[in-house]
C-alpha cells in the first residue's frame, strides 16, 4: 500500500503555548514528553510525529480538458487533507506542512509580544528574542526539520544556509521571516512570505520556477495563503483555535475595482509618471487601502478579487523591494489567484533573479490595472486591453 507522511509535531514548537493552541494533527501523546524549552534541537521540534496518510489511490484527483491538474479540495478541508488531493509531491506537503506548524508558532509570538523602545520581542526557549529574529529561527527549524530542503535563504542575512536536505528531488526556500517588524508595535497585520524552488537554486532562476510559493499572515485571524505551480487557485487557511488549518477560500479570479495601495509614495516627488497614476486614482475616486506592510496590502487584493497594489522607484527613493524573497513569492500567489504582475515592462515572475538582494519596483493587480500602470509608466503595454485604460494619455 502506497502511503504518504505528514508531519509535524503539533505543539512542539510551541512550548510555551496553552494546550488550545498545541494540538490538532495529532494528539498530545505524540509530543516528545521529553521536550523542554532547552532541548529546542530540530530533532525534537518535529519529530515523533509522522504518521501515515490514507493512500494516494483515494484521492479525488482527474486531468480537465486542458490537462491542467483540477482537484476536488474542498472548503473545511484540513491543510493535510487539501495537500493530500492536491499534490502527490509528498516531500512538498511534508514542507508545506512544516512551514504551516512554523507559522502557528510565530502567529503565537507575534501575539504575545511585549513591544516598547525599539523592538517587540518574545521568549523561545531561555531567550528573549525580538520576534523577526525568532520567525528567521523558527523558519529555519522548520526547513531542516523537512528533510527535503538543500537551501534556505532569509532576508535577514541573504546568504544560503545547508539544511542538508537533497538537492535532487528537494527544494530550496526563500523566505522573508517577519515582513512589516517595523509595524509589529503598532499592532499592524504583518506577515511571513516564502517562496519554494525545485533543486539547490535561488539565483539564475526565476519567480515562474517556484512550485508553490505563500504567506502567513498574522491579523486578527491567522491565515496561511498558498498556492502550488499545478494546482489552480490561491488557497486561504484559517488558523482555529485548536491548532488546526481550515480551508476557507479559494481565489481563481481577480476582477476590476478601485481600490490602490501605493507604496513608496514618496517616489512621486521626482517620478512625474507615478505621480500622475497616483492623480489618476484620486481623480478617479479609487479607494485608498494602506497599511505600509506589503503582505496584508497585497492580501487583500486575493480576498477582495479586485485592487492594486504599487511600490514604484524614482532617482531619489530606489526600489526596495527585494526580488527572491518578497516579489517574487507573492507575484506567484497573485498570478495563480488570476491576477497580474509587472515591474513596469514585464511579469515579475519573468525576471531571472541575479542575485539574492536583487531589488525591483513591482505592480500586482487585475488586467486592466496592470496595463494602466504599465502604460502610464513606461507608454504602452505587453498585454491587450479591449478598449483605452487611462491615466497614459
Ligand atoms: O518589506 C518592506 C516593506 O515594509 C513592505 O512590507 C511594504 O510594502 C513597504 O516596505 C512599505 O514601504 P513604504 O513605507 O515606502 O511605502
Ligand atoms: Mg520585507
Amino acid at each position: 500500500m502506497e502511503t504518504g507522511i505528514a508531519c509535524c509535531a503539533r505543539g512542539a514548537l510551541l512550548p510555551n503555548v496553552s494546550s488550545q493552541h498545541s494540538t490538532g494533527l495529532v494528539s498530545p501523546r505524540s509530543v516528545s514528553p521529553s521536550f523542554s524549552s532547552r532541548s529546542l534541537k530540530s530533532s525534537s521540534l518535529f519529530g515523533e510525529s509522522l504518521r501515515i496518510m490514507p493512500p494516494r489511490s483515494s484521492l479525488k484527483a482527474s486531468k480537465s480538458k486542458n490537462s491542467s491538474l483540477v482537484t476536488k479540495c474542498e472548503i473545511g478541508d484540513s491543510l493535510e487533507e487539501f495537500l493530500t488531493k492536491a499534490t502527490p509531491d509528498k516531500g512538498l506537503i511534508r514542507l508545506m506542512m512544516c512551514m504551516g506548524e512554523a507559522l502557528r508558532t510565530i502567529s503565537f509570538k507575534v501575539r504575545t509580544a511585549s513591544c516598547g523602545g525599539t523592538a517587540c520581542v518574545n521568549s523561545f526557549g531561555d531567550e528573549q528574542l525580538a520576534v523577526d529574529l525568532l520567525a528567521n529561527n523558527v523558519l529555519f527549524e522548520a526547513l531542516k526539520y523537512s528533510h527535503i530542503v538543500k537551501y534556505g535563504c532569509s532576508e535577514e542575512v541573504p546568504e544560503l544556509q545547508d539544511m542538508e536536505g537533497p538537492a535532487e528531488g528537494g527544494f530550496s526556500v526563500a523566505f522573508d521571516p517577519l515582513d512589516g517588524s517595523s509595524i509589529v508595535d503598532t499592532n499592524f497585520t504583518v506577515g511571513t512570505i516564502f517562496g519554494v524552488w525545485p533543486g539547490d537554486k535561488l539565483t539564475g532562476v526565476t519567480g515562474r520556477d517556484q512550485v508553490a510559493a505563500a504567506m502567513g499572515i498574522f491579523g486578527p485571524r491567522t491565515t496561511y495563503v498558498l498556492a502550488l505551480k499545478d494546482l489552480p487557485g490561491t488557497h486561504e487557511f484559517l488558523l482555529l483555535d485548536e491548532g488546526k488549518w481550515q480551508h476557507v477560500k479559494d481565489t481563481t479570479e481577480i476582477g476590476e475595482g478601485k481600490m490602490f495601495s501605493p507604496g513608496n509614495l514618496r517616489a512621486t516627488s521626482d517620478n512625474p509618471d507615478y505621480a500622475k497614476l497616483i492623480d489618476y486614482y484620486v481623480r478617479e475616486k479609487y479607494t485608498l487601502r494602506y497599511t505600509g506592510g506589503m503582505v496584508p496590502d497585497v492580501n487583500q487584493i486575493i480576498v477582495k478579487e479586485k485592487g492594486i497594489f504599487t511600490n514604484v522607484a524614482s532617482p531619489s527613493a530606489k526600489a526596495k523591494l527585494r526580488l527572491l524573497f518578497e516579489v517574487a513569492p507573492l507575484g506567484f500567489l497573485i498570478e495563480k489567484a488570476g491576477g497580474y504582475s509587472s515591474d513596469g515592462n514585464k511579469s515579475v515572475l519573468d525576471k531571472v533573479i541575479n542575485s539574492l538582494d536583487d531589488r525591483t519596483q513591482v505592480a500586482y493587480g487585475s488586467k486592466n490595472e496592470i496595463i494602466r500602470f504599465e502604460e502610464t509608466l513606461y507608454g504602452s503595454s505587453r498585454l491587450k486591453a479591449p478598449e483605452p485604460v487611462g491615466a497614459a494619455a
